[in-house]
């Protein structure tokens, strides 16, 4: 559709950026944090570990002031729940809650909202020790988890997010490391596991409404609309397939309270539909969000199952990466699309796509709470970093972002990945995000000094002309 003319980004839109704890902090081990997970995991020998990070956990103050020079609005943070309740229940670390507290104190001072992620991937592992999301007990510890948080912060912190990507650690499990034993649960396990997050994650929007009302929750998906390869029927029902498996059934059951009819039955036919207890239909019908955060980085393109090995892509284990499956769907080129050096699809008008499919299913306002570019950035000798490739991705973005505006989508805010260089998963820091670079390697830690990229500028410029140029 093409419009006389284009409607503004709301005079109170939330400009932002985005973190996550254990890829931003450092400090793994100090002040009583005790591991997560992802600490645990198995990590890859070339690609620098989370120990140190971009030590965000001693330099918050600077980052943050650097931040609000950006002009940010809001400031998109992950809480480790391994800092403020180590044991995973029971007593509260208070280094912990000082630490945040004085996080947020820190963004409240320059004026900028913080929104928190409860939870990053990062699971207690003396949790995982015990069963993980397997066991039942850890919907319970979740939640008096962010009953500590609503306690601290609920007064300070308007805008809460509670899981990251649940689809990611579902469907793509070995995107965010591999246990020590290198064996990833069955897929019968994973949905087991999802159900109760999901219950987990009812209970506290729930429980959030009750002790925080003026505040506002939702879950954060990695969303991605799929295109059909052909105008071929067949492939336009595989599209629909893994469109609905892979996005829609995890904001359905957040949102209507139930999962998706399609994905019901893939599950019923594969023996992978969770044991529901007596009581949980009830506790997912009782609790809504009040937006829907997306994280978008790209788009697919998916054709019909051949029910052979040409169904599976070569590379595995990458949440951006799609990689088929027998009877379901097959991943399928786009010329029509461009690429970064990983792979990852860039399709600017696939965001404007995929944020008007998200309204129309749900709507509620939502809050873009990843989107973004990985590059090897270069640091000038003269302390310049130039990210052009950065600034051009999130510009036509952007501006496909005021289209879905002008559609009618209520779009809350953009938080980008990310505020500042964090360790990527796979490729550290040799993949780059941020507005601001850390000087660091792989190994080499340096000073960790933080210098500003064109992007940095660039952005400024957006937030302070509230995106009217673009
Ligand atoms: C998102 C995650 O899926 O992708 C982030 O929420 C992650 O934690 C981001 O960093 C980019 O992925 P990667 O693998 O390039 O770090």
């Amino acid at each position: 559709m093409q419009y006389k003319e284009l409607k503004q980004f709301p005079e109170k839109f939330l400009w932002g950026a985005s973190t996550s704890a254990y890829q931003v902090e450092g400090a793994v081990a100090e002040d009583g944090k005790s591991p997560s997970i992802i600490d645990m995991y198995e990590h890859p020998e070339d690609v620098a570990d989370f120990s140190v990070a971009s030590d965000h956990y001693h330099r918050y103050r600077e980052d943050i002031a650097m931040f609000a020079e950006m002009g940010l609005k809001a400031y998109r943070f992950s809480i480790a729940w391994t800092r403020i309740l180590p044991g995973g229940t029971g007593d509260v670390n208070a280094k912990g809650l000082e630490f945040y507290g004085n996080l947020i104190g820190e963004c409240r001072k320059y004026g900028i909202e913080p929104i928190v992620t409860m939870y990053h991937f990062d699971l207690p592992y003396c949790l995982e020790e015990k069963g993980g999301w397997l066991n039942r007990d850890t919907i319970d510890a979740f939640v008096n988890y962010a009953k500590v948080l609503f306690e601290h912060f609920g007064r300070e912190v308007k805008y809460w997010l509670t899981i990251n990507e649940q689809n990611t650690m579902i469907l793509h499990p070995g995107a965010i490391g591999l246990p020590k034993s290198g064996e990833l649960p069955s897929k019968k396990v994973m949905y087991q596991q999802n159900h109760h997050m999901m219950l987990a994650q009812a209970k506290v929007m729930k429980l959030f409404h009750q002790m925080v009302p003026e505040g506002m929750i939702g879950p954060a998906l990695n969303l991605t609309a799929m295109y059909p390869a052909t105008c071929r029927p067949e492939d336009a029902i595989a599209a629909h397939n893994w469109e609905v498996l892979r996005c829609w059934n995890f904001a359905d059951v957040p949102v209507y309270g139930w999962y998706h009819p399609l994905a019901w039955e893939y599950m019923k036919d594969r023996d992978l539909t969770p044991d529901v207890a007596d009581g949980d239909r009830e506790i997912l019908e009782n609790a809504k969000p009040d937006f829907i955060a997306m994280n978008y980085y790209s788009t697919a393109t998916i054709a019909a199952s051949r029910g052979d090995a040409s169904d599976v892509a070569a590379r595995a284990g990458d949440q951006q990466i799609m990689l088929g499956e027998q009877g379901v769907y097959r991943p399928a080129e786009n010329e029509y699309v461009g690429k970064t050096q990983y792979g990852w699809v860039v399709d600017p008008v696939g965001f404007r796509y995929t944020l008007r499919k998200t309204y129309e299913r749900y709507r509620l306002p939502i809050l873009i709470t990843e989107n973004g570019i990985g590059a090897p950035d270069t640091l000038e000798e003269d302390g310049s970093v130039h990210d052009a490739y950065r600034i051009d991705f999130i510009r036509e973005h952007l501006h496909q972002m005021k289209l879905a505006i002008t559609d009618g989508v209520d779009m809350l805010g953009y938080c980008p990945w990310a505020a500042i260089d964090v360790v990527s998963t796979h490729q550290g820091y040799r993949k780059r995000y941020g507005f601001i670079y850390v000087d660091r390697d792989e190994f080499e830690l340096k000073e960790l000094k933080r210098y500003r990229k064109d992007s940095f500028y660039w952005y400024q410029n957006v937030i302070r002309e509230n995106g009217k140029s673009l």
